[in-house]
């Protein structure tokens, strides 16, 4: 099992690099496609970390 990225809606890393592949280019679009961001701290927690596996992937 793949660490959690975003806490609020319990979305884990796998679910956001696997959106990457599918073509999610910013945090935007991550967002869209994941749901990752929408949580109650309003992406304060899991923002970051999209942004690095962004990059990484
Ligand atoms: S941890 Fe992602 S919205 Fe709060």
């Amino acid at each position: 099992m793949s660490e959690i990225v975003c806490l609020c809606k319990g979305i884990s890393e796998d679910t956001i690099v696997e959106a990457i592949k599918n073509g999610a280019k910013s945090v935007e679009e991550v967002k869209e496609a994941t749901g990752a961001t929408t949580g109650f701290c309003k992406g304060g927690r899991c923002k970051g970390k999209i942004e690095e596996l962004i990059k990484e992937n």
